[in-house]
């Protein structure tokens, strides 16, 4: 695959990699875009890529859609085509960590792909071949998401949590599991809590990016919204939270980490 040709003002610096699996996880950045820079838009393996700028840097931003087969092809595709120097995926999660509640915010230190079982041949959760389970997060990039989650939560928790019911959000730090599976019962969640204590939350893409990330030297940071407990209310919890307030988190905190980042 060949790189896609810049214009002059988007080779000065690499792009940030931005995305989501969904379009509501998104919020308002593609909006924000389009009226800073406008937007060009290159379409690849059936995904559409939007060049342009957000409060100054320059993005790629795309949807990835569902599970990590789309997430590995969608940020491959960032890396190799648009040489981006940084991945960042915003998205929502199901709260596995017996502290996490809908609402809250978990920034990935770790990522494993929880439904990856190559055993006996080798241990369960390693990636065969490559000896690893538990792919990191940029320091650096985390500590800023998490700056801006945690800046967002103090000045819009309160009103969030108010106008949907939820209680104050709180910020977390930890381990992001993720799999081809949507977690929908108290057995299968309690079944995650069992073999991995200290997950924090569980999604489909983010672990997927990281080994990714990992393999070819890209930075990369995750961000989940809790939307649901990944138990039988998980689905209808899902549905509203994605439609009604995910938009205001990735809104709230992409803004955040684009201002501090400068
Ligand atoms: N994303 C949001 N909620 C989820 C869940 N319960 N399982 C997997 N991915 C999710």
């Amino acid at each position: 695959m060949s790189t896609v040709q810049l214009s002059n003002n988007e080779v000065a610096r690499r792009p940030l990699g931005v995305l989501a699996a969904l379009p509501q996880e998104l919020g308002d950045l593609l909006a924000a875009m389009r009226a800073e820079s406008g937007v060009r838009t290159v379409t690849l393996g059936q995904r559409d890529y939007h060049v342009g700028t957000v409060q100054g840097t320059p993005c790629v931003v795309t949807l990835a859609r569902v599970g990590k087969v789309a997430a590995a092809a969608t940020v491959s595709a960032l890396i190799h085509v648009f040489d981006v120097e940084a991945v960042v995926f915003a998205g929502v999660a199901g709260g596995v960590g017996r502290d996490v509640h809908i609402g809250d915010i978990v920034v990935a230190d770790m990522l494993l792909q929880h439904d990856l079982d190559a055993s006996p041949l080798f241990p369960r959760f390693e990636v065969p071949l490559l000896g690893m389970a538990r792919f990191g997060a940029d320091e650096t990039l985390s500590a800023q998401l998490a700056a801006a989650c945690e800046s967002f939560v103090a000045q819009e928790g309160g009103a969030l949590s108010t106008r949907f019911s939820t209680q104050m959000p709180r910020v977390h730090r930890g381990l992001i599991v993720s799999g081809d599976q949507f977690v929908a019962s108290a057995a299968a969640v309690q079944a995650l809590r069992d073999a991995l204590p200290d997950a924090l939350a569980v999604e489909m893409e983010g672990a997927a990016i990281a080994q990714v990330c990992f393999e070819y030297g890209v930075p990369c940071a995750i961000v989940r919204t809790i939307s649901d407990t990944a138990d039988a209310h998980a689905p209808a919890s899902f549905a509203t939270f994605l439609v009604e307030i995910a938009g205001a988190y990735s809104t709230g905190v992409l803004t955040r980490f684009f201002q501090m980042r400068g």
